[in-house]
C-alpha cells in the first residue's frame, strides 16, 4: 500500500468532547477493592475516571459541540461514523440513535475496532471524502462502566466513560491533508482482551501490554514511512490513552519524547474509542496544535487492532 490518494484535502472543521459528571477517584475504588491510589497511579498513570451515561447520550453531546464549533447544522453532515466498544445495544448499532438525536439525515454506522476505532474512522472518512462526500462526523464514545468488572482489580481500575467527535471535511486548498496512515489487525490475539455477549471485559494484562508496544512501533513506523516523514517531523502525537507505561515503553524504541506527546489519561482513565478525540479536544484548548502542525493519532487495542494517521493541520477549530 502507498500513501493516501491526493486531491481533496482533509480538514478538521470542529472538535468536541464530553465527559459525564460523576468522577470515581482511585481512592474511591480502594474502598471496595484491594488496591491503592499509589499502585494504580504508579502502574498506569490513571488518577480518576468518569462514569455514567449511555454511549448514545455521550456521543450526542460530543457531536453537538463538534458541529457547533464547525459552524455546521444537521443538513451539512453527509455521514456519521461512530466508533464504540460499548454500544447501547448489540443490535441495532448506536450510530442511528445518535444521528436521530442530532437530527441528521444521512448514513450512520458503528465501527467496532476497540480502542483504535476512532482512528479507523478518520481513514474511512477520508475514503468517503474521496468518494465525493463533503463532510463526515467521526465520533468515538464509550460507556465502559457497563462492561467493567469492579470486583477485578486487574481491569476495574482502568476504564472510564466519555466521548469525542470531529467534523472533517474536504479542503480544496490542500493546506490540511491526511499525509499517511496505517491500519492493522491480528485476530490471533482475540483472547487477550475480550467481553462475551452479556459479559464483562476479561484481560491478560501483561500480554496486552507486550502486544500494544509491538503494535504501536509497527504502526507508527509504517505510517511515517508512507508519509515520507520521521519522528522528528511530528509536532504532536496523540496516542490511545491506555497506560502511561505502554506509551513510555513504545517511545523508547521509536524515539518520540513526552514533550511531543499529549496525555489526558490521569483524568479520564482508558476510554477506548473515545480516548484520542478526548485528548485532541484538550490539546486544542491548550493551543498545542497550530497552523501547519504535523499531528499523529495512534490507536491500539483489543482485536488486536491498531491504526495510525498523520495530518497536516490547518484552520482554527476553537
Ligand atoms: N492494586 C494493587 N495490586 C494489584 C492490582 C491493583 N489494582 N492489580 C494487580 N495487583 C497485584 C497483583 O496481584 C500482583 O501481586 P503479587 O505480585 O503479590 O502476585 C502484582 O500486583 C503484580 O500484578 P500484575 O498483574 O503482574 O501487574 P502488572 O504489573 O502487569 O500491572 C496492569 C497490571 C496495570 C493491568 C498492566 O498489566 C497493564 O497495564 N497492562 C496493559 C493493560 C491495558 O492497558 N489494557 C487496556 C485495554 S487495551 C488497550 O487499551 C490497549
Amino acid at each position: 500500500m502507498t500513501s493516501p490518494a491526493p486531491g481533496v484535502g482533509f480538514r478538521f472543521a470542529g472538535v468536541g468532547a464530553h465527559l459525564p459528571d460523576t468522577i470515581v477517584t482511585n481512592d474511591d475504588l480502594s474502598k471496595n477493592m484491594d488496591t491503592t491510589h499509589e499502585w494504580i497511579f504508579d502502574r498506569t498513570g490513571i488518577g480518576q475516571r468518569h462514569v455514567g451515561g449511555t454511549t448514545s447520550e455521550l456521543a450526542t453531546a460530543a457531536c453537538e459541540k463538534a458541529m457547533q464549533r464547525a459552524g455546521v447544522g444537521p443538513e451539512d453532515i453527509d455521514q456519521l461514523l461512530l466508533a464504540t466498544t460499548s454500544p447501547d445495544f448489540i443490535c441495532p448499532g448506536t450510530a442511528p440513535q445518535v444521528a436521530h438525536n442530532l437530527g441528521l439525515d444521512c448514513g450512520a454506522l458503528d465501527i467496532q475496532a476497540a480502542c483504535s476505532g476512532w482512528v479507523y474512522g478518520l481513514v474511512h472518512a477520508n475514503g468517503l471524502l474521496l468518494q465525493g462526500m463533503d463532510r463526515i462526523l467521526v465520533a468515538g464514545a464509550e460507556a465502559l462502566d457497563q462492561i467493567t468488572d469492579y470486583t477485578d482489580r486487574g481491569t476495574g481500575i482502568l476504564f472510564g466513560n466519555g466521548a469525542g467527535a470531529a467534523v472533517v471535511e474536504r479542503d480544496p486548498t490542500g493546506a490540511s491533508e491526511l499525509l499517511g496512515f496505517d491500519l492493522g489487525a491480528a485476530g490471533e490475539f482475540v483472547h487477550i482482551l475480550y467481553a462475551e455477549h452479556g459479559g464483562l471485559l476479561q484481560m491478560d494484562g501483561k500480554e496486552v501490554f507486550r502486544q500494544a508496544v509491538t503494535a504501536i512501533n509497527r504502526s507508527a513506523t509504517n505510517a511515517l514511512e508512507r508519509a515520507g516523514l520521521t519522528v522528528a517531523d511530528i509536532d504532536l502525537v496523540l496516542p490511545h490513552q491506555a497506560n502511561i507505561r505502554i506509551v513510555e515503553a513504545a517511545w523508547k524504541k521509536l524515539g518520540f519524547t513526552m514533550e511531543q506527546t499529549a496525555m489526558r489519561l490521569h483524568e479520564t482513565g482508558n476510554t477506548s474509542a473515545a480516548s484520542i478525540p478526548l485528548v485532541l479536544d484538550q490539546a486544542l484548548d491548550q493551543g498545542r496544535i497550530k497552523e501547519g502542525s504535523i499531528v499523529m493519532f495512534l490507536g491500539f487495542g483489543a482485536g488486536m487492532t491498531w491504526a495510525t494517521t498523520i495530518h497536516r493541520w490547518s484552520g482554527d477549530v476553537r
